[in-house]
């Protein structure tokens, strides 16, 4: 398989006031496709040419950290961008909302929890909502690592490395995941991954 860069699913400026367009073109055209350069290098003319991303992220896990690096961060982002859109945040879908209160307690249990993960991440890495043996959990995960490789689907990430906020928050990152949960996430998109998961 050949990957390609996925295009931003709406206009550079499209997230202000909260996410800024120098951050989404740094982001995307720069960390993005450097990832998808890096990890189509170490593949070509290997196993992993043949797989599927989400078979390259779980075995190189395994047996290829340095491939790992950057197919993860190939996969996180290209799901990255989805779980954001203009206008985002507010109400769970039902479904969604009620697996939510039975698994994790309420929704404001769930937010502290969710941003809580991103901001007790020591350096990069994510925080997620993960779907793991039928029950929803909340995670954080260093570098690239992603819920695919802890057996689990992923529902919601978000980015917690500087590059996803530096230039917008500089080192206030509390603020930053607070913003995005509130403002950004495409509650549409989740509840879709839900379903597919369930
Ligand atoms: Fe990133």
């Amino acid at each position: 398989m050949s990957f390609t860069l996925p295009a931003l699913p709406y206009a550079y400026d499209a997230l202000l006031p909260h996410m800024s367009a120098e951050t989404l073109e740094f982001h995307h055209d720069k960390h993005h496709n450097a990832y998808l350069v890096a990890m189509s290098g170490m593949i070509e003319g290997t196993d992993y040419a043949s797989m599927k991303l989400e078979d390259i992220c779980r075995k190189s896990f395994k047996d290829n950290p340095k491939l790992f690096n950057q197919a993860g961060q190939f996969y996180n982002h290209i799901h990255f961008w989805k779980w954001m859109k203009p206008n985002g945040g507010g109400a769970i879908p039902g479904k969604l909302e009620s697996k939510i209160k039975q698994d994790l307690g309420s929704v404001s249990d769930f937010r502290s929890a969710f941003i809580q993960a991103g901001v007790t991440q020591f350096g990069s890495g994510w925080a997620w909502l993960a779907l793991k043996n039928g029950r929803l959990e909340v995670m954080q995960t260093p570098n690239g690592e992603n819920p695919l490789v802890r057996g689990a689907a992923p529902l919601l990430g978000v980015d917690v490395w500087e590059h996803s906020y530096y230039i917008d928050y500089r080192n206030a990152r509390p603020k930053y995941l607070e913003t995005w949960y509130d403002n950004l996430v495409n509650w549409d998109h989740v509840a879709e991954l839900f379903e597919a998961a369930s």
